[in-house]
């Protein structure tokens, strides 16, 4: 603090949500900078469990809490997410959404579905929430943003201009069918009246939080390895959820973050397609999968497991200039006796790197080089301090951060709120 981030340092699913919530208590301000309804955050507090999408997790604790122009916003999801906080007795007020921020429109949504299905076995496996092909409008200056909805002449004229494009491609090339003009602008438009109270300048709000001495919070989404600029292209989202897109998702100078903690489980999750050098191969994947919970909290997708890669991990922390990691889920390990570790990669040529490689083909044929550590073969539910844990435990986290070179700031023992040991 005062400014941090809190970044996936992975393929996603680290435990973020958990981490944000955690912070988030000791926080005056929480921002989302990228993503939108991609992502899900479970969090549990106080006995209630909350399954996010859309808004930052700070939410949760009532803390003040914006979404960045970074961002891409599902109205339906906002609006029930909006109504989730009041039901819970949380004054949606706390919310302030960028006018910047672009709006998931249905056509995205059948889009996202559509190509998908045409790209086959070679398809990205995405959540199919419209997310990548409402940040391809954006870039190609067809979007429709949030504040577009708060004029009604505009948000017309603007969908009139999508539809002309969007229904030729969902008939000609999607065979799907097209969308009515008069319908979409009469569902926006009675969209707008209920978000047109959270509209805010994003960017100054954070700005003046800063200059007051504030704790500001930057919640990233989805992870490193999905960044669209530095993960594993193509099998990425469509933003950038390294931390320097925190900057510009919420509209600050990269001056102004002071720390970048990165969220990295004890072992690895991906959903979706591409290479996973870690992955692991055999019956103890399904185990991991049993004992972490690991499917998708928003498509419910198994979660493909495989054991800590530390060259990827090590990439989180160069990209992200990662301070300090926090090391979640480490309780799940507790059910083996031996824990395989990537250390390096081999690569077709058989030459061994530390080094995240720089092109995708050595990526997808890096095998991993295992170091094997000793578990602790014990529950983890009695230690209430870091000390606390079996020795083998402690050594498993000291051996992460000697690894990285950063310390290890947060261990998750447990799903519960209080299950992380500072
Ligand atoms: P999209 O973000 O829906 O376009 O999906 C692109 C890729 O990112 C797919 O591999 C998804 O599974 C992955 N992805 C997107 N959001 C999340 C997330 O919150 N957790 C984990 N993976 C995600
Ligand atoms: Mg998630």
């Amino acid at each position: 603090m005062p400014s941090t981030v809190v970044v996936g340092a992975q393929w996603g699913d680290e435990g973020k949500g958990k981490i944000v919530d955690l912070l988030a208590q000791q926080s005056d301000l929480v921002c989302r900078y990228q993503g939108g309804p991609n992502a899900g955050h479970t969090i549990v507090a106080d006995g209630e469990t909350w399954k996010l999408r859309q808004m930052p997790s700070g939410v949760v604790s009532g803390t003040p809490s914006v979404i960045g122009a970074g961002c891409v916003v599902d109205a339906q999801v906002f609006l029930d997410e909006i109504d989730l906080l009041c039901e819970r007795g949380i004054d949606p007020s706390i919310v302030l959404l960028s006018g910047n921020a672009h709006l998931i429109m249905p056509w995205h949504v059948t889009i996202d579905q559509a190509s998908e299905r045409r790209l086959g076995s070679l398809q990205i496996g995405t959540t199919r929430r419209g997310i990548g092909p409402t940040y391809a409008d954006k870039a190609s200056r067809i979007g429709i943003r949030v504040q577009d909805v708060l004029d009604a002449k505009i948000l017309r004229q603007k969908i009139e201009v999508a539809l002309a494009e969007k229904n030729l491609w969902l008939e000609r090339i999607y065979d799907a069918e097209p969308f009515d003009l008069e319908e979409v602008w009469a569902q926006y438009a009675s969209f707008a009246e209920r978000i047109a109270p959270y509209v805010g300048d994003v960017s100054l709000a954070v700005d003046r939080a800063l200059r007051a001495g504030k704790q500001v919070l930057f919640e990233g989404a989805q992870a490193t390895m999905l960044d669209l600029d530095h993960g594993s292209y193509p099998f990425v989202t469509s933003s950038n959820p390294i931390a320097s897109g925190a900057a510009t998702g919420v509209g600050i100078g990269p001056t102004r973050i002071d720390h970048v903690l990165g969220v990295s489980k004890a072992y690895v999750t991906r959903v979706g397609e591409g290479p996973f050098p870690s992955e692991i191969a055999g019956p103890d994947e399904a185990r991991l999968r049993e004992l972490g919970g690991e499917y998708g909290t928003v498509t419910g997708r198994e979660r493909r497991c495989g054991w800590l890669d530390l060259v990827a991990l090590r990439y989180a922390v160069r990209v992200n200039g990662l301070t300090s990691l926090a090391l979640t889920k480490l309780d799940v390990l507790s059910a083996f006796d031996e824990l395989p570790v990537c250390v390096r990669y081999r690569l077709r040529d058989g030459s061994e790197t530390e080094d995240f490689p720089a092109h995708q083909s050595d990526f997808h044929h890096a095998q991993p080089v295992w170091e094997h550590l000793v578990g602790w073969a014990a529950p983890l539910d009695a230690a209430s301090s870091r000390e606390e844990l079996p020795v083998a435990a402690r050594s498993y986290v000291d051996f992460v951060a000697s690894s990285l070179g950063i310390p290890i700031e947060l261990v998750g023992v447990g799903a519960a709120r209080d299950r992380v040991l500072a």
